[in-house]
């Protein structure tokens, strides 16, 4: 029996040394890669290959490696997260490539997101459009009513726990031609505006948290859907529509 050969990549990678330098893809050879090692076991075994040879490893974002924390921003063969749908570039794995394929991979492309290195992105507009939402008062005095005992529609839970899976990656920006950061915004809004422990600064939290991410220069949404396509975590166009409900209501109320 012949032993299973592994496969013969060619990377066209993105390099770039910070965020004032201009960039420009690298080629890279990769040999013998086993179809079951992730797309970042991948990376790994060619940056041992670069350290080997005395060149500078190719730096990109990971850390829990299972599709959690969203920190692994890869845009692959012109899509955010790889040729796969509903996973992250982490949990991506090599048996959806070719022997003999070209790979491209780039850093997410997005005004808002600036390079730091190579395939790096600096994602922590998503962090201040957060801050800006600000949090969640509960009233403690006397006796505190138990979380348990306070009661939610199901519909209304199912609705709040979809848009909470949301783990802030930025495919969504990344796929819009705009830039936009709605269906994150959306994502974030919705889990608080359908609970009743975001009530209380359920009209302030949309106000702040659209007017951060307008300021951190995010586009508008034109209704393309990319981002719907593009999300790991199937997260709904639908939390859009209740992002403009929800702003326009703050709005009204404040005029
Ligand atoms: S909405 Fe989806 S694509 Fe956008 S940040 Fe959240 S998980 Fe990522
Ligand atoms: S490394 Fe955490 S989601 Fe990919």
């Amino acid at each position: 029996m012949s032993a299973k050969k592994g496969l013969n990549l060619t990377l066209k990678i993105w390099r770039q040394k910070n965020n004032k330098s201009r960039g420009q893809f690298e080629t890279y050879k990769i040999s013998d890669v086993s179809t079951d090692s992730s797309f970042l076991e991948m990376l790994d075994i060619l940056n041992e290959n670069l350290i080997n040879q005395g060149k500078e490893p190719i730096a990109f974002d990971h850390d829990c490696r299972e599709g959690i924390c969203g920190m692994c921003s890869l845009y692959i063969n012109g899509r955010p997260h790889g040729p796969d749908t509903g996973i992250t570039t982490c949990q991506l794995h090599m048996r959806m490539f070719k022997d003999g394929e070209t790979i491209t991979i780039e850093p997410w492309r997005s005004a808002a997101f600036p390079v730091i290195k190579d395939l790096v992105v600096d994602r922590s507009a998503f962090d201040r459009v957060m801050a800006a939402g600000g949090f969640i008062s509960v009233n403690t005095s006397g006796n505190t009513t138990d979380a348990n005992s306070i009661l939610v529609e199901k519909e209304k839970a199912d609705k709040a726990m979809d848009a909470a899976t949301c783990i802030g990656c930025g495919a969504c920006v990344a796929s819009c031609k705009n830039g936009s950061a709605m269906l994150f915004v959306g994502a974030k809004v919705s889990q608080y505006a359908l609970l009743p422990q975001g009530q209380v600064e359920r009209k302030r939290r949309v106000l702040k948290m659209v007017a951060a991410m307008d300021e951190e220069g995010f586009g508008n949404c034109s209704n393309t859907g990319a981002c719907e396509v593009e999300c790991p975590k199937g997260i709904s166009l639908e939390v859009i529509a209740r992002l403009n409900r929800e702003y326009f209501g703050a709005s009204l109320d404040q005029a």
